[in-house]
């Protein structure tokens, strides 16, 4: 347990562009995704979803982002769409994590959110702590109805992120992280 106190006080995300086959193994990947489950979850409403995209898929999720890139963007040129088409190519794993809500419900729908936020949180560090190259990403597809419609989601249902994984091609530097004490204060009572 040192170890992994130690594992979180450096890690570091690996970017789609230092990422490689092959992918996580199956067994791998499973024990990602259950970890991804087992975070905070108020309530219990289970207020996500996982889809893994890999192989063939990954070229036919191009094709979407092609098509749905070329209807936000009428005047784009070929080389842009090409860019879409090869953003799945870029791992050899992605999966993309759901946040399916229920707003009427009494725990609030923040959340619910943020239970999201934990799953993504954890799959990631799961696969970088068994070596895997990890990265969290978002991007413009994320918001995108047309991407989502494909996916198969609702229309009220949010894109947490998408997590590329893959094989790392090499080791990050550290980047700058904020001051302690920008961020961390201790509070002593109300202010009188
Ligand atoms: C919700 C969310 C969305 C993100 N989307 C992107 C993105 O679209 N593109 C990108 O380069 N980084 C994105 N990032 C940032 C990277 O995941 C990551 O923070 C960065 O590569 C460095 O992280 P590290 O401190 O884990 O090394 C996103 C992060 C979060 C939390």
């Amino acid at each position: 347990m040192a170890e992994m106190s130690d594992f979180l006080l450096s890690r570091r995300s690996i970017i789609v562009r230092n990422m490689v086959e092959p992918g996580p193994s199956n067994d791998d990947l499973e024990k990602i995704l259950i970890a991804g489950m087992r975070v905070p979850d108020h309530g219990r409403l289970t207020p996500w979803r996982f889809k893994t995209i890999r192989g063939d898929a990954r070229a036919k999720m191009g094709e979407v982002l092609a098509k749905a890139f070329q209807k936000a963007n009428p005047d784009c040129i070929e080389e842009q769409i090409e860019i879409e088409r090869e953003r799945f190519l870029r791992a050899p794993v992605v999966i993309a994590v759901i946040s399916v809500t229920n707003p009427e419900h009494k725990i609030p729908e923040w959340e619910q959110i943020l239970s999201s936020g934990a799953a993504c949180q954890n799959m990631l560090t799961s696969a970088l702590a068994m070596g895997y190259a990890a990265q969290w990403i978002t991007e413009w597809y994320a918001y995108n109805e047309n991407v989502k419609n494909s996916l198969g989601l609702d229309n009220s249902d949010r894109i947490a992120g998408f997590l590329y994984l893959g094989t790392r091609t090499e080791d990050p530097k550290d980047r700058a992280r904020p001051e302690f004490s920008d961020i961390v204060s201790e509070w002593h009572g109300p202010a009188l």
